[in-house]
Order: C-alpha cells, then sequence, then structure tokens
C-alpha cells in the first residue's frame, strides 16, 4: 500500500516509499517509488524535485510506471545522485511531483521516433508506455560507450524496435544518433520526433527534422525551485516566443521552434 501523501494535488509536496532498487548499469539506479495518485497523474517528459541532504532538490524523470509505482533511473554525477543511490527500499524520499510539461502525443497512427542520449533515455520509456501503443513507435539509442547504455533490454522485451549508437562502437553502430535519425527520417518524412539527451544532441536531431513542429525536445538544465519561481532554469526562447522560457514550468518538454538552444549550457553525457 502507498504512503499518504502530505498532499495529493499535482506537484505538491509527497513522501513516498521505495520498493526496489535496481543497480542497472556501472553507476546508474533506478528506484521504483510507491504513490498510486502519483502513478496515475504524471505524464511521460515531466519530472520529480527530490529532496536531498546538503544541496538544492534534484530534478529525476520518471521512467517507468508499473502499478502504483513510478522509477526515477538517474547517473551517479555528484553529490546529490551519490545520496539517492544510497537509499534502500523501505526508505521515504521528499517529492515534489509531477513537475513541469511533458510530451505532446501526436495524432493516432503517426510514427513517432525516441531518440534518447544517455542519461536521456529514461523519460522515453515513460514515453513509449503512455503513447507507444496507437502508433508506430523506433527507439534510438546514443551513449559515450556500452557501459552507459540504459533500458535497451525494456524496450527489447516490449517488441519495440531499437537502434543502439556508441561512439566507440562498443555497442550497436560506431557513431552518434543522427545517423540511424537520418535515415528514419527518409523512410518517414510525416513522422514525429521526441528526443532527450545532452543539448548538442538536442541541436543535432532539431536541425536534421526538417519541420520543426514535428520534433520535441525533453530539456535538462541547472534547477533551483523546480517551480517557475527563481528563473535558474531559463533558456532562450525560439523566434516569435517569449524571449525566455523556464525548463521546470514552461518545458521541460519544447517543441523544437520554441526555443533556441545555441549557447544552452551542455551536460557532460553523451550523445
Ligand atoms: C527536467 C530534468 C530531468 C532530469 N532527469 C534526469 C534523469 O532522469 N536521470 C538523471 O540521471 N539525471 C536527470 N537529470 C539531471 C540531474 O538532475 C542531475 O544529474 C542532478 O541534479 C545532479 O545532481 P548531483 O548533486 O548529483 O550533482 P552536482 O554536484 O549538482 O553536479 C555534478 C556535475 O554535473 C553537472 N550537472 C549536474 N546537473 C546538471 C544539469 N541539469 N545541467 C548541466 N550540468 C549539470 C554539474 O555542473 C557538475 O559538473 C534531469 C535534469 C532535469 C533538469
Ligand atoms: S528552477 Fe526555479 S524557475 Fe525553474
Amino acid at each position: 500500500m502507498s504512503p499518504p501523501s502530505l498532499s495529493p494535488g499535482p506537484g505538491g509536496p509527497r513522501r513516498v516509499r521505495i520498493a526496489e532498487r535496481r543497480e542497472v548499469a556501472p553507476g546508474h539506479v533506478e528506484l521504483l517509488v510507491e504513490d498510486a495518485a502519483l502513478a496515475r497523474s504524471a505524464r511521460a517528459g515531466q519530472f520529480a524535485h527530490v529532496l536531498t541532504p546538503g544541496t538544492l532538490r534534484r530534478p529525476i524523470s520518471f521512467s517507468r510506471v508499473d502499478g502504483d509505482r513510478l522509477g526515477l533511473l538517474f547517473r551517479v554525477v555528484g553529490a546529490g545522485t551519490a545520496w539517492l543511490a544510497e537509499r534502500r527500499p523501505g526508505e521515504v524520499l521528499d517529492l515534489l511531483a509531477p513537475l513541469g510539461r511533458g510530451f505532446v502525443p501526436p495524432p493516432p497512427g503517426t510514427p513517432l521516433c525516441l531518440v534518447g542520449g544517455g542519461i536521456g533515455i529514461p523519460p522515453l520509456y515513460f514515453a513509449w508506455q503512455q503513447y507507444g501503443h496507437d502508433r508506430p513507435v523506433t527507439v534510438i539509442l546514443g551513449a559515450r560507450s556500452a557501459a552507459q547504455v540504459v533500458m535497451e533490454d525494456d524496450f527489447r522485451a516490449a517488441g519495440v524496435p531499437v537502434t543502439v549508437t556508441t561512439e566507440d562502437g562498443t555497442r550497436g553502430e560506431a557513431g552518434r544518433v543522427t545517423g540511424p535519425l537520418a535515415r528514419w527520417l527518409a523512410r518517414e518524412p510525416r513522422g514525429v520526433v521526441w528526443a532527450c539527451g545532452p543539448t548538442g544532441m538536442l541541436a543535432a536531431v532539431a536541425a536534421q527534422v526538417p519541420d520543426p513542429r514535428r520534433a520535441w525536445l525533453a530539456l535538462e538544465q541547472r534547477m533551483g525551485c523546480g517551480v517557475g519561481a527563481c528563473l535558474a532554469c531559463v533558456v532562450p526562447g525560439g523566434a516569435g516566443g517569449p524571449p525566455w522560457l523556464r525548463v521546470c514550468s514552461d518545458g521541460p518538454v519544447f517543441r523544437a521552434d520554441a526555443v533556441r538552444l545555441a549557447g544552452v549550457e551542455d551536460r557532460d553525457a553523451p550523445a
């Protein structure tokens, strides 16, 4: 049974019990947390702002839904994620969730290509779970090296066509996601692309899709409040829109023409 939420409202604070912990790859942990109301209301592309002691909250996307449980899959990069990786089943996390705006599904039947780079992959598995059943979905996963490819087995177990690229050629095709994406776009000129990963990868994907209305990008920016108040996460807006956008509350998912990625800080993550 899920513990009661402090506030069941969307984006409200919640105390959630960790039901399961998995080490999914070297330096990558997935925690499954229990909260039936959150599992029902969270949308793919939204995130949880997780309280970690001694730091600001840390934003982590939802990686999957499994009954009353939601997944938070993260790479250990610093103090906050290191603390999170030490948590064990039965312990309780303090979340603000669900936050942000998620992916907007295209009409049923529209071919959809999910492009994930490194730790940008997890929200795309959740996206497939929520929106993959009434449209043909193809997945392209990119990482620096085989050890950073996550959730490939989950997609394959679900029967989703997956192409993996690694920059060092240790798994799948040697190179970047742009190679298989170009082939998919040639086959599916009216398809829609959803991408999540480092800013450089998102810019490359946006440049490849001929119609920017057919590309949606999930951005990762350093965050403070997570709810639109502090402006720590702003990025420049695209032509004709607001000059600045808050990744936490206007996004993190944006249509490609709504944001300008030039000059946006890139995470040290693989494309
Ligand atoms: C909307 C959103 C969703 C996210 N979802 C996930 C997810 O599903 N899985 C996951 O592993 N990570 C995700 N992240 C990134 C995650 O929030 C950071 O890795 C985490 O906050 C790092 O905290 P830390 O205390 O461990 O490291 P810190 O000590 O804060 O940082 C360690 C290093 O990483 C760099 N860094 C950390 N976070 C960012 C960032 N957001 N942008 C640029 N550089 C950064 C720092 O500059 C530093 O070099 C997401 C970020 C956002 C904004
Ligand atoms: S993190 Fe405070 S406005 Fe986005």
